[in-house]
């Protein structure tokens, strides 16, 4: 848990409810909480079903590690501690895009269970969905996108995830995506479907 250090801070509620911004949208605003290895696809799979939903005509955004920490975050680093904090940071920024009512797409390693973990005690049930983008550190290193896992092998990138820093798989997630045995179409189709058949693409009723 971090700190709190701020005294005398009181929190102010809005004229407008989350309903009613999910209205406007006609969806559900969620965290779909992408995590996987380093080439597993997150990034590539966040991207496109962002794009599908637009086409759809709903609103999603997505929130990317390596984005992420050219700015919010660029004060981090790959220890445990650093990833820790990273997640945290993300959890509570993505928590407030999921009351503003965007469909929201992590696509972060989030290495560590606990951390995960933590950041799906932020939410409200439902409104947090992780979805494991399942791939193997073979294949993942064979894809290479970034030329990192050579890297990491010829010992230039220390504490790298799957070569030598851990991923601990999720126990329980909403979602498998088994990107080894499925294209990118199929991956976005099934997280589509997935939203889709949850009630995510709808408004609230009442
Ligand atoms: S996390 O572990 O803290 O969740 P995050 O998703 O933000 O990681 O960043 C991972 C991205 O940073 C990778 O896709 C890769 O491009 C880059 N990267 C640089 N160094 C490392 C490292 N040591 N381990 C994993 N990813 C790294």
């Amino acid at each position: 848990m971090a700190e709190q250090k701020a005294t005398n801070i009181t929190w102010h509620g809005g004229a407008i409810g989350r309903a009613d911004r999910e209205k406007l949208l006609g969806q559900k605003g969620a965290t779909v909480w992408f995590t996987g290895l380093s080439g597993s696809g997150k990034s590539t799979i966040a991207v496109a079903a962002e794009a599908e939903l637009l086409k759809r005509g709903r609103l999603a955004y997505v929130l990317d590690g390596d984005n992420v920490r050219h700015g919010l975050n660029k004060n981090l680093g790959f220890s445990p501690e650093d990833r820790t904090e990273n997640i945290r940071r993300i959890g509570e920024v993505a928590k407030l895009f999921t009351e503003s009512g965007v469909l929201v797409f992590t696509s972060f390693i989030s290495p560590y269970r606990a951390d995960r973990d933590s950041a799906r005690e932020l939410f409200e049930a439902g409104d947090f969905l992780e979805v494991y983008i399942e791939a193997d550190v073979e294949t993942c290193e064979g894809r290479d996108p970034k030329g990192l896992y050579k890297k990491a092998r010829a010992g230039e990138i220390p504490e790298f995830t799957g070569i030598s820093a851990p991923y601990e798989e999720p126990e329980k997630p909403e979602l498998v995506v088994p990107t080894q045995s499925q294209t990118v179409e199929e991956s976005v189709a099934q997280v589509v479907a997935f939203l889709e058949e949850k009630g995510y693409l709808d408004a609230p009723k009442g």
